[in-house]
C-alpha cells in the first residue's frame, strides 16, 4: 500500500528547511550506503545526529504524531530519526531495497524497517526528475510530491529514484516499525479504520459503527506487536 500524507510540513516550513539546510555540511549519501546500494547511489546526505537534522526531524516527527491518516496507516511503533538527502543535476539512486533492520545511532534499538517514508522538500516545480519509483504488486508507482508532502511505502518494496536533469531535490527519508508487520494485513486495517470513522460520523450508524470498531480492534489484538 502506497500512502500520500498531504501537509506534513506547510509549504512555509518546507522552504523555511530549505533553507537552513542549504547551509548545512553536506557529505557523500555512499557513506552510508549497504554493500550493493554503494554501486547505485549517488547523492548527497546531511551526517546522522547533526543539529539541523535533529532540529527539523524533531519538527517532523511532532507533525506526524498529530496526524490521524499517519499513525491509521502506519500503525508506528519505532520511528528512525528522519535523515535528508539531497540529488543534483546527474545524481541519482539506482535500484535497491532497504535494509531490514536499522541501528539508531548512539542506542541499542534497532528499528526493523516494515515502511519506508520520504517527505518531499523541494518545490517539484524547481526540478525536473527525482521521481521516486516504487515496484509492487500493480507494477511501478512514479511519485513527486508538493514540498512537504510525504509519501508511505512498505519496506519490503524495491525503489529508485530516477536522475535529476535540473534544479536540485531535497528530501527527508526515514524508517518505521508497525505494530502490524504484514502489508496486507496493515491495508485492511486501514480500510477498516476509515470505514469506521465513515459510519461513526453518522448519528443514525452508532450501533454498527461500534461493532465494527470492536471488530477492528480485535484484528488490531491478534496481528499486532507490543
Ligand atoms: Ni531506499
Amino acid at each position: 500500500m502506497l500512502v500520500h500524507i498531504e501537509r506534513v510540513l506547510t509549504r512555509e516550513q518546507a522552504t523555511e528547511a530549505l533553507e537552513t539546510l542549504s547551509a548545512a555540511p553536506w557529505g557523500d549519501g555512499r557513506e552510508t550506503a549497504g554493500y550493493l546500494s554503494t554501486r547505485v547511489k549517488d547523492n548527497a546526505q546531511l551526517p546522522e545526529g547533526h543539529p539541523v537534522a535533529r532540529k527539523l526531524g524533531a519538527a517532523i516527527l511532532d507533525s506526524l504524531g498529530n496526524n490521524p491518516k499517519f499513525i491509521a496507516a502506519a500503525l508506528p511503533l519505532k520511528i528512525v530519526p528522519p535523515l535528508f538527502n539531497r540529488y543534483r543535476a546527474g545524481q541519482t539512486y539506482g535500484s535497491h531495497i532497504d535494509g531490514a533492520l536499522r541501528p539508531i545511532t548512539g542506542s541499542p534499538i534497532k528499528v526493523r524497517t516494515d515502511l519506508s517514508a520520504t517527505l518531499f522538500l523541494s518545490d517539484p516545480a524547481s526540478y525536473d526528475g527525482g521521481d521516486l519509483v516504487i515496484e509492487d504488486s500493480f507494477g511501478e508507482r512514479r511519485v513527486k510530491l508538493a514540498a512537504g508532502d510525504m509519501v508511505l511505502y512498505p519496506g519490503t518494496s524495491i525503489h529508485h529514484v530516477t536522475p535529476v536533469t535540473r534544479g536540485e531535490r531535497v528530501a527527508s527519508f526515514f524508517w518505521i516499525q508497525s505494530a502490524v508487520r504484514d502489508d496486507a494485513q496493515r491495508s485492511l486495517l486501514f480500510e477498516l479504520d476509515d470505514l469506521v470513522q465513515a459510519l461513526g460520523g453518522k448519528e443514525a450508524n452508532h450501533k454498527e459503527a461500534v461493532r465494527l470498531a470492536g471488530i477492528y480492534h480485535n484484528l488490531v489484538r491478534f496481528w499486532a506487536d507490543s
